[in-house]
């Protein structure tokens, strides 16, 4: 038996089948954009360990901070002590962050504690039970999270879930635009909302629609510009605060530092974790002084959340991003892949819908051009034949039908071209061209 085999065995005997195994890889190291399996095979990573890694694997600064940070301080908890590396990270995230006049932030360890904490400081602040999602939403494993999540898949068997929260449809033009031009599908859509008002729960009793800018499980789908700014006025006519759910989405992954300021809109609250940390687990909510400060003490927190290890890898990583600009890669990324699938997307009609902002870009692939027929068999293939061959890559989307594009924000131009190649490839391999004398065949019969 190989390394790589004998530990997915060992894995197998002793760690639960609850968490999925998306691929058969086995890792052992991993530097900037490239991994290395138990046997010494070099893959290049297009997950970021699922869009943790913007700054690149093991990136010397963060693991330098790490060290450092080490010998000083392990833990002390917030709650308890205040230490300098917490209070440094607040002042940095409110300073890139800034939510209105005054800001403040609340550090914790993942993204779904971060949604968790949201909801629970909306809720306080106005003094409302409510919250609106959205379908394909994702927003953590916690009961909370799984309750504010989508995608069945991911909850089934675990309810029953937290009561109070209502979905509205996510304004996902490839799937629902009917037919109609964007600016008509985005008026529909707000108009639906302000229906929900009347027909699903009153605006009076909502405390938060919460909202990824761009979704990430969901398939890596933009809301458009129109509905998200008609969403922060919708809000600001009701006493309803906004949370952007950037866990996904943050910290240069769509050529900004955040996805909302694409849009033009400031939320009243924000979340974050995934590539805020570098690697190290820690999440952050963000939001505008006053309603941050109507928090009751002892309501929010944890024993670990902004542990000081965690915030000076947090730190060297957002010194990382702007040293390098990650925002300007990110955004460089993007139009090379956007360029590149939207190019193959002429020839191969099962690419149904090539989208995203800056390097969130997903690839959803179809059969026969049907947006109702998502390919999500030969998606799981093509994952494995590019794992396979030394590109690491992972799905998205309800079906498992969109190709997800996360590498590190620091990934050389050959290394993405080369494992660009590769997906390329392994999507004509599942899905190959007409050959020429068919399509002229097939264009005489048509005539
Ligand atoms: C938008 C969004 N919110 C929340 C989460 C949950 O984060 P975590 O897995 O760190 O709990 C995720 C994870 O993928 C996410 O993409």
């Amino acid at each position: 038996m190989s390394r790589n085999q004998d530990l997915l065995a060992r894995r197998a005997a002793v760690v639960t089948p609850g968490l999925p195994r998306v691929t058969a890889a086995a890792i052992a190291t991993g530097h900037g954009a490239l991994l290395t399996d138990l046997e010494g095979n070099t893959l290049i990573d297009f997950t970021g360990g699922i869009g943790v890694m913007n700054v690149g694997h093991c990136a010397e600064p963060v693991v330098r901070a790490i060290q450092a940070q080490a010998e000083q301080l392990l833990h002390i908890c917030i709650h308890v002590a205040t230490y300098e590396p917490y209070v440094a990270l607040c002042e940095k995230l409110v300073s890139l962050f800034p939510h209105g006049e005054r800001t403040k932030a609340l550090l914790l360890n993942s993204g779904a504690e971060a949604v968790e904490n949201a909801v629970k400081i909306a809720r306080q602040a106005t003094g409302r039970p409510a919250i609106l999602c959205y379908s394909e939403g994702f927003h953590g494993r916690t009961l909370l999270g799984m309750s504010l999540t989508s995608k069945t898949g991911y909850k089934s068997g675990s309810g029953p879930y937290a009561p109070e929260i209502y979905r509205l449809p996510f304004p996902n033009y490839y799937h629902h635009g009917d037919g109609l031009g964007l600016d008509a599908f985005v008026e529909r859509e707000l108009r639906r909302l302000r229906e929900a008002f009347s027909t699903t729960v009153a605006a009076e009793q909502v405390a938060a629609v919460l909202i990824e800018p761009v979704q990430g499980e969901g398939g890596f789908v933009p809301a458009p510009v129109a509905y998200l700014q008609g969403l922060r006025r919708i809000c600001d006519e009701h006493g309803i605060l906004l949370i952007a759910d950037e866990v996904q989405s943050g910290f240069g992954r769509t050529g900004k530092w955040a996805a909302y300021q694409h849009y033009d809109i400031v939320p009243d609250l924000s979340t974050w974790a995934k590539s805020l940390g570098g690697g190290m687990p820690i999440s952050a909510v963000l939001g505008r002084a006053e309603v941050m400060d109507r928090v009751k003490p002892g309501t929010v927190g944890g024993t670990y959340g902004g542990n000081p290890v965690a915030c000076a890898a947090a730190l060297a990583a957002i010194g990382v991003m702007e040293r390098e600009d990650l925002n300007a890669r990110g955004a460089a990324i993007g139009k090379t892949i956007r360029d590149r699938f939207q190019a193959l997307q002429r020839r191969c009609p099962a690419l149904g819908d090539v989208r995203g902002l800056g390097a969130m870009i997903g690839i959803e692939l179809v059969e026969d051009g049907d947006p109702t027929r998502p390919a999500t068999a030969q998606v799981a293939a093509i994952i494995q034949a590019c794992v396979a061959r030394g590109v690491l890559i992972i799905a998205a989307g309800t079906h498992g039908n969109v190709i997800r594009l996360l590498s590190p924000l620091v990934i050389e131009p050959d290394q993405l071209s080369r494992g660009l190649d590769v997906v390329e490839e392994e999507i004509l391999r599942a899905f190959p061209e007409p050959r020429a004398d068919r399509r002229a065949a097939a264009k005489v019969a048509a005539h």
